[in-house]
């Protein structure tokens, strides 16, 4: 079979590039090495640890929130197997959306590991060894990553876990040691923190969700911390010993040799980062070789040193976010047909699904600094907010910085409910180059929480705010 264009891996960058390839009119094959289609974020990421946090977030509040509101319940319980059916559930609903997708606009679904036998020829091996080949014109390499997993911390997948375990344990642990105080550390320790896992997260750093703004870092381990979740600051793991019902957990100080910390617990969930995957994709048939971090290298068109491969989402540099590889993809796509589209990559958002919400988009206040960009910060707290108490969700601020002289928006950091949603107008308005004035002159209706993000644009334009 000829193909114009295959692409390999179906999550989020590679079923999007293949859906915008056959709306342009290109004759589309797309190879997933899995039964199910939608990659790592459909089936053990994105979808899957929303919809335990959200469970377990209806939980807490039953438990913890629901009494000020005047609902008693009574015998409340966790019922976790229940939790885990509901997320498969929504999983194999998304799954069929996807194929129902492909189907729909006429994509070749191949299942097998693809592999390069050359440039323009890819061998498909299914699960009992068949193999079958292809010809096509142009590959989008879309295959996504992996946990990254030292040796030394005895990885066996039953007391010592990554998030692909973590979204399917069936009984609540009493206790889980995450390394890692990043997204996922803190996204999946929370689910189980509110399930009344006794939660401690070991972080190498001097603190938590270190890429984001210093703000959002402090206000959301407040918040976590009053979830029962612990932090051990700049403590570095050097030991995971599982047994058959634990799993030991040792840890140094990186300031102090002698000072150490060891749990017993139930799960060690290793949360430090993935990696790109490539593993027997043949790349060598093809002529490329992988940077020093393992990714395949592209350039500005997304293409590889070999005309005609293009390679997308996880496996190349930048954010590993399921909207940054879906922007890949319609990019590729789009490239391959002659347009020129573009990617602003300081304004794709970054969000933590953590109940405060942490959301970002544009340059932290650290970054500001450091490349020596004169501005200027505005911040409102939730707590000031109608709209907040109203529904006793208190925690957390805006942060806009606009630069000093020019007043634009360069950031926009928000740690409260709804941050995720609302992050969005600080995207559009950084898009289209809006001044903090500009944005503090638009109506928000009243009462709601995008009301914190006019607060903080008035008081970035000169100490303005009005309700603090
Ligand atoms: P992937 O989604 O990893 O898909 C790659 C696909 O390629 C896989 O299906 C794989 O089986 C297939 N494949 C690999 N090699 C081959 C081969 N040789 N032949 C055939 N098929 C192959 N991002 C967000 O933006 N928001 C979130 O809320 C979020 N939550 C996350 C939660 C967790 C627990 C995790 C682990 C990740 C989360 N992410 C989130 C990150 C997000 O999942 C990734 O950034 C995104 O999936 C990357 O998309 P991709 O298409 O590049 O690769
Ligand atoms: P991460 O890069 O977000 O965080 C890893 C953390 O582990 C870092 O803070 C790092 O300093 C720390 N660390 C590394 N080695 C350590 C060690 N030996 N001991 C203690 N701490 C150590 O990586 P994470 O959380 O694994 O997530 C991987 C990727 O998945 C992220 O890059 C993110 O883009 C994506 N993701 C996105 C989500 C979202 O958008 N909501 C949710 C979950 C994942």
């Amino acid at each position: 079979m000829q193909y114009d264009v295959t692409v390999i891996g179906s999550g989020p960058g590679g079923y999007v590039a293949a859906i915008r390839c056959a709306q342009l009119g290109l004759k589309t094959a797309i190879i997933e090495r899995y039964p199910v289609l939608g990659g790592t974020c459909l089936n053990v990421g994105c979808i899957p640890s929303k919809a335990l946090l959200d469970s377990s977030e209806h939980y807490h509040n039953a438990a913890h929130k629901f009494g000020t509101h005047g609902i008693d319940l009574k015998d409340l319980k966790v019922n976790l197997p229940q939790m885990i059916k509901r997320k498969n559930e929504v999983v194999q609903e998304n799954n069929k959306g996807v194929e129902f997708l492909m189907k729909k606009n006429k994509i070749d679904v191949l299942y097998g590991h693809g592999s390069f036998v050359s440039k323009n020829r890819v061998k498909i091996t299914g699960k009992s060894g068949e193999t079958k080949e292809i010809e096509t014109q142009r590959v989008i390499i879309a295959t996504g990553s992996k946990p990254i997993v030292p040796a030394n911390f005895n990885y066996d997948k039953q007391r010592v876990i990554t998030s692909t375990e973590a979204l399917q344990i069936e009984k609540v642990p009493s206790t889980m040691v995450v390394i890692g105080g990043g997204v996922i550390g803190l996204e999946l320790g929370s689910v189980y923190a509110r399930l009344g896992t006794k939660v401690h997260v070991v972080e190498y750093l001097d603190r938590i969700i270190a890429g984001m703004d210093s703000d959002c870092s402090r206000e959301l381990m407040k918040s976590l911390k009053g979830l029962g979740m612990e932090f051990h600051l700049r403590y570095g793991v050097t030991d995971v010993k599982p047994s058959k019902s634990k799993v030991t957990v040792t840890a140094k100080s990186r300031d102090d040799e002698s000072k150490t910390l060891s749990w017993d617990a139930d799960y060690c969930l290793v949360a430090i980062g993935r990696k790109p995957y490539t593993d027997n994709l043949g790349l060598e048939n093809a002529g490329i070789t992988l940077d020093e971090k393992g990714r395949i290298p592209v350039n500005e068109h997304l293409e590889t040193a070999v005309p005609g491969i293009y390679a997308i989402g996880d496996v190349v540099r930048g954010a590993m976010l399921a909207h940054k590889a879906e922007e890949e993809g319609v990019f590729v796509a789009e490239t391959i047909m002659g347009q020129k589209p573009h990617i602003h990559y300081n304004l794709i958002p970054g969000v933590v699904y953590t109940w405060p919400e942490v959301a970002s988009v544009g340059y932290t206040e650290e970054q500001l600094k450091e490349m020596g960009t004169p501005y200027k910060p505005g911040k409102f707290p939730f707590r000031a907010l109608g709209r907040a108490r109203a529904s006793m969700d208190l925690d957390g601020m805006v942060k806009v910085l606009a630069h000093k002289e020019t007043d634009e928006i360069l950031g926009v950091h928000i740690v409260g409910a709804r941050a995720a949603d609302m992050i969005a107008e600080g995207v559009a308005l950084m898009e289209f180059r809006a001044s903090a004035e500009d944005a503090s002159r638009m109506s928000h209706a009243h009462p709601t929480y995008t009301e914190a993000f006019k607060e903080a644009c008035l008081a970035a334009t000169g100490n303005r705010a009005l309700h603090v």
